[in-house]
């Protein structure tokens, strides 16, 4: 539960005791003698968003304070390594529900393995084979899982803000696995977790100034990429440097204000001269609503070749979230390379969702903290 959620609730209850009109003895007598108290009703402050319900959701990178992401790499790391006969004791038999209206291979696959490797029961609904094809809308099939004794939902939907609304509707703690063209919160935690591998290796307490010096590069499809956008979120608030590169198509100008520590390169060599990570993206032509790209144009500004690692950043992590399209984003050499991590990045994604997943079902004494 978030600060402003406690103080929601602690705040109002001197005021609501005064006025109950109940009194003992003392008070009477006190109340005969001294002036009279002015009652002053505090209305309780308004939380700034009143998401997320439920404290072991993860809808937002944001809903994460530095200290609640420390705590799930420090867990992610022990969960990895613990004897699995005693890891899938830890949620053994508690059910866990994947809704998924979209298509997706690592973070389903990820998911799923995390919950099971935790001893949960996980059952997986998708759009192209439920009564979400008959219509069915996301709030009564998040009430139809709940009936069915679902614990907790991770969520992939096409449209941006889909899991607020799934909490909202379940108050089941939700996990965002990727809505439309938002977030994918637990993509930026394995991302997190491949460069500190890399960079910080050893480091899990993260602060403010975990990455400072450290210029990651992301490259492509900005626009529509809910895992740019997480990891604009979350790198900075580390100290690292997020630099944006794409055509304008891609990149707005605009995206230079999504938030602190974030520029525009549009020089890929350039960008790739300061950076010690570069993360590419797919160019995802499944939201491109009709606009046209010229190929061959983008791969000769923005295509990541060994060519160019070599001449600019020979020694830069190669990073990308999948699916990977070879021979468009970055070339089969470069994918396979030595300076590629994206297969270690489909690695810890399992470790992180199983930190997530426990956190989403623990009780709420020995949940880690929330921003
Ligand atoms: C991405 C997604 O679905 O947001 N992949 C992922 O989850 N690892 C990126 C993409 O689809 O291009």
């Amino acid at each position: 539960m978030s600060n402003v959620q406690i103080r929601f609730l602690v705040q109002p209850a001197p005021a609501l005791r005064r006025s109950t009109g109940v009194a003992s003895e003392d008070s009477m007598t006190a109340a005969a003698t001294a002036p009279p108290v002015r009652r002053h009703l505090h209305p309780p402050p308004v939380a700034a968003t009143p998401f997320p319900y439920n404290s072991g959701s993860l809808l937002s990178v944001q809903d994460l304070t530095l200290e609640a992401v420390s705590h799930l790499l420090a867990r992610a790391s022990l969960l990895e390594n613990l004897d699995p006969l005693v890891r899938d004791r830890i949620l053994l038999k508690r059910r866990v529900a994947l809704l998924f209206y979209e298509s997706s291979t690592r973070t389903r696959t990820s998911f799923e393995l995390a919950a099971k490797g935790l001893g949960a029961d996980t059952t997986l609904v998708s759009n192209l084979s439920s009564s979400i094809e008959k219509g069915e809308t996301l709030k009564d099939t998040g009430l139809t899982l709940r009936a069915l004794g679902a614990e907790a939902i991770i969520l992939r939907h096409n449209s941006s803000g889909a899991p607020w609304l799934l909490e909202e509707a379940t108050r089941l703690p939700v996990l965002n696995a990727g809505d439309g063209m938002h977030e994918h919160p637990t993509q930026a935690l394995l991302d997190l977790r491949t460069i500190l591998a890399h960079l910080r290796p050893g480091i899990e307490a993260v602060s403010a100034d975990t990455l400072a010096g450290v210029t990651v590069t992301i490259t492509g499809d900005i626009l529509h990429s809910r895992v740019a956008r997480s990891n604009m979120l979350l790198l900075p608030r580390l100290g690292a440097h997020v630099l944006l590169c794409g055509p304008a198509q891609f990149l707005p100008e605009l995206a230079t204000g999504a938030g602190p520590g974030i520029s525009i390169e549009r020089d890929f060599d350039a960008a790739l001269r300061q950076s010690q990570v570069v993360m590419m993206l797919r160019i995802q032509a499944e939201r491109l609503a009709g606009q046209q790209i010229d190929l061959e144009h983008y791969k000769a500004s923005y295509q990541l070749t060994g060519q160019r690692l070599a001449a600019h950043a020979p020694s830069a992590l190669v990073m990308h979230p999948g699916p990977i399209i070879r021979g468009l984003e970055l070339t089969a050499g470069v994918a396979d390379g030595s300076q590629s991590v994206i297969l270690e990045q489909v690695r810890h994604g399992v470790a992180i969702r199983m930190a997530v997943v426990e956190r989403a079902l623990a009780d709420s004494s020995t949940k880690a903290g929330r921003a």
